[in-house]
């Protein structure tokens, strides 16, 4: 781990109308390691992702990328500058096949002196990385040129997770990326979570399973009604202190 984060959420509030979602969060998550945030369903985890992914913007507050003020208006911008997420409701286009989810937005495109239009796409190359990521994660597909619409809950996590792993720079979330999967498929996820850790991104994993977040988080930050209201290290021996957090109840 080293020693600046590589990511600051500095007193964070997000309103949507009459419901305060984030009452003054502040946190920070550094490269090399996995932050577990947890919360009860409700308690503002989706909502913080998706400020830091440039899908909402903060009322107040400010989020910090290696130091700097960042400006996460779009999630074009968010992803430009490292951030990669997946969405708890995943964010695929359905009319297209994994490959074209894949590259949407950055497809490979050559030579680069050509006119947008005239450019020829690599749909090759694209079609053969996304296979190779996918195929990594022991995902069977039914057809790799079929429309993501075709695919079940958890093909279509696989894909999203994968997608992630691939453009993965600085900071990875993932927000509940096994909850629609098997055992199998959950257990190659969570060794992409340690390799994109071990690459050195600060990866935040939203989940609900305890034992995942024993397995792999080396630091948990819980929310309950939109603040954050402990930090700490997340082992067996404190596992009841965690859930007493998350339920709000006397451990
Ligand atoms: N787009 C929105 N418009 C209005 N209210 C919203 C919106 N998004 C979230 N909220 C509200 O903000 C609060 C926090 O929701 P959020 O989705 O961040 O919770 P969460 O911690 O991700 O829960 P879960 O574990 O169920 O996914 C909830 O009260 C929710 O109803
Ligand atoms: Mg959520």
């Amino acid at each position: 781990m080293s020693a600046a984060p590589v990511l600051s959420v500095r007193d964070g509030h997000k309103r949507f109308g009459a419901v305060h979602a984030l009452k003054g969060v502040s946190l920070d998550a550094y490269r090399g390691e996995v932050l577990a945030l947890l919360g009860d369903n409700g308690a503002g985890k989706s909502t913080l992702v998706r400020c830091i992914s440039g899908v909402h913007a903060l009322d107040e507050g400010e989020i910090r990328l290696d130091g700097d003020v960042a400006s996460l208006s779009t999630p074009a911008l968010a992803r430009g500058a490292g951030i990669e997420t997946v969405y708890q409701d995943l964010a695929l286009f359905d009319n297209l096949t994994p490959a074209q989810n894949f590259y949407c937005g950055r497809e490979l495109a050559f030579p680069k002196w050509l006119p947008r239009g005239l450019r020829f796409l690599r749909a090759r190359e694209m079609d053969r990385e996304a296979a190779s990521v996918i195929d990594r994660l022991k995902v069977r597909l039914p057809r790799f040129d079929a429309p993501v619409a075709l695919m079940s809950g958890g093909q279509r996590q696989a894909i999203a997770v994968a997608r992630a792993t691939v453009f993965a720079r600085k900071v990875v979330i993932l927000d509940e990326p096994t909850a629609a999967l098997g055992v199998r498929e959950s257990r190659k996820v969570l060794d992409l979570v340690r390799q994109l850790r071990d690459e050195g991104n600060a990866v935040i994993l939203i989940t609900h399973n305890m034992e995942h977040v024993i397995d792999l988080a080396d630091r948990a930050v819980v929310l309950r009604q939109g603040r954050k209201v402990g930090e700490l290290k997340p082992e067996r021996a404190n596992q009841q202190e965690l859930v007493s957090l998350i339920v709000g109840a006397e451990a």
